[in-house]
């Protein structure tokens, strides 16, 4: 499989909670590498720009509200399958279906405050990275 980096956020019910550490070494015990992080406070426009895919559900409001509500750090992992391989670490969206031992299902605290973000597919993580690190910020 080949070597991919996905952009992760550390959402802000988790850091609020100091769980940036814990949760990166979830990252770093399943292979994956933190290549490079920043911790960041993003306004409401610059979240619904970010989850501008979500615009018509009915949680965008709340999601962007949330979103800007504390610090984030935003994050590029690097790995083999690196994008699979932290949403597999990540768990299911509701920490209620999450698998035992993710970090949903150890941190999150419902479906809208799951503690983190991580790519769906090459195409987005590529302009989620885009997004948040200049080609400068990136260096393995
Ligand atoms: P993410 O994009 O944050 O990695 O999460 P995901 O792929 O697992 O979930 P997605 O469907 O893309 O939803 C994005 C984020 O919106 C919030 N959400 N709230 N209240 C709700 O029913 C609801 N559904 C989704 C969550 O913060 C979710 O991670
Ligand atoms: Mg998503």
């Amino acid at each position: 499989m080949a070597v991919e980096r996905t952009l992760s956020i550390i959402k802000p019910d988790a850091t609020r909670r100091n769980l940036t550490g814990k949760i990166n070494a979830k990252f770093e015990d399943a292979g994956l590498r933190i290549v490079a992080q920043k911790r960041i406070q993003l306004t409401p426009a610059q979240a619904g720009e970010f989850y501008a895919v979500h615009k018509e559900r009915p949680f965008f409001g709340e999601l962007t509200e949330f979103m800007a509500s504390a610090p984030v750090v935003v994050q590029v992992l690097e790995g083999e399958g690196a994008i699979a391989k932290n949403r597999e670490v990540m768990g299911a969206t509701n920490p209620a279906d999450a698998a035992p031992g993710t970090i949903r299902a150890e941190f999150a605290e419902s479906v809208g405050e799951n503690s983190v973000h991580g790519s769906d597919a090459p195409e987005t993580a590529a302009e989620e990275i885009a997004f948040y690190f200049s080609g400068l910020e990136l260096v393995g």
